[in-house]
């Protein structure tokens, strides 16, 4: 056998090192550092969520409908009401956000399917996310980081990022123009992330949800918000579901061959069709938080019939849950 000289060896060493650590993994962030672009704003909050930080937990139930189960072979969309935890947020990772913050909201749901097939989820109260990347997600929080004197951010550094990154101005500009929500079951829920759903006549459709509250969205003028203490989502939301369910319609806008469904800050152009494929119901708040504190809502445990699309935001999710996770539980 011919032996390889050693400036060779060397050489081809160093090549498939190069390869391992190329330029998508010198640029694409580790779950952890994802993790600590929010805590360099947030902090380290104590058990707390290092992003939806502040929430409450509630069940209830998610039920398909015909057309539902049109879409995907999903065991979930057969017609029975399967049981569902279910948390609502307020964005970023304060648990002390006040309610009345002009940022998202969040609905997380874990829906126990049938066979122990479980469909997890977490939505914001906005059609688009903030970044299309991991690697933005980062730098996003990198440039809020707060500062010496004011301890907010730097203006200037805040709009050099902005100015540079096109892709989070949809988020910016929606929630600009969106009145504060005046429940959290009274306000749309987005997925911003494509899935691709697998129908009974074998096709695969491309598809972002929204869950849309059954009787309608509600938003706070200035005069309501000022009345309003900091603290007002959980008591408005006790006293709604006394007066009876609280419930969203499940809609799923379906891409047409050519639309952008790997970009969370690009919404589905508007007049697609829409399949509305099930309804989730919220019966009761858990303010215990038992049913849900413990655990994450990991948007890659899908059903059968559901799977990802390859947006690499939603590729980013589920090692960064499972790293907070890991440290809000640690004591
Ligand atoms: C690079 C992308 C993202 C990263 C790194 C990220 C990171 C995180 C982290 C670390 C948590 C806390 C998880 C836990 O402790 O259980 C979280 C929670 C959450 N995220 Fe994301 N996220 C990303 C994208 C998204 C997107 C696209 C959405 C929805 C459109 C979203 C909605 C939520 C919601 C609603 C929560 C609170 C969930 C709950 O109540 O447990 N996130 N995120």
């Amino acid at each position: 056998m011919k032996r390889m000289s050693k400036p060779l060896l060397t050489v081809l060493a160093a090549g498939i090192l190069a390869g391992l650590a190329g330029p998508v993994a010198a640029q694409t962030p580790d779950p952890g550092q994802l993790v600590d672009a929010l805590e360099g704003v947030f902090g380290k909050q104590p058990g707390a969520r290092r992003s939806g930080a502040k929430g409450v937990c509630a069940t209830g139930f998610f039920v398909g409908t015909p057309e539902g189960r049109g879409l995907s072979t999903a065991a979930v969309f057969k017609g029975a009401e399967i049981p569902t935890v279910i948390r609502f947020s307020v964005g970023g990772g304060n648990p002390k956000a006040p309610d009345k913050a002009k940022s998202v909201r969040g609905l997380a749901i874990k829906v126990n399917g049938p066979g122990k097939e479980s469909w997890e989820q977490a939505n914001i109260s906005a059609p688009v996310f903030f970044v299309n990347s991991p690697a933005n997600f980062v730098k996003f929080f990198e440039a809020r980081r707060p500062v010496p004197g004011t301890g907010g951010p730097d203006p200037a550094k805040v709009k050099a990022f902005n100015d540079a990154h096109p892709d989070v101005k949809p988020q910016i500009a929606y929630l600009a123009s969106a009145p504060v929500p005046a429940s959290y079951g009274a306000v749309n829920y987005w997925g911003t992330n494509a899935f691709i759903f697998t129908g009974p006549d074998n096709k695969k459709r491309a598809g972002k949800w929204v869950f849309e509250p059954a009787r309608g969205v509600e938003g706070l003028t200035e005069d309501q918000l000022k009345a309003l203490p900091n603290d007002f989502l959980v008591d408005e939301l006790k006293a709604r579901l006394a007066k009876g369910n609280v419930a969203f319609n499940f809609n799923v806008q379906i891409a047409d061959a050519g639309d952008v469904i790997n970009d969370a800050t690009v919404p589905l152009p508007a007049g697609r069709k829409v399949v509305n494929a099930g309804r989730l119901v919220v019966e009761k708040l858990d303010e215990s938080g038992a049913s849900c504190d413990k655990i994450t809502f990991n948007p890659l445990v899908l059903p059968k019939g559901i799977a990802p699309s390859d947006d690499p935001v939603l590729m980013a999710r589920p090692g960064a849950y499972a790293v907070s996770l890991g440290r809000r539980l640690q004591k």
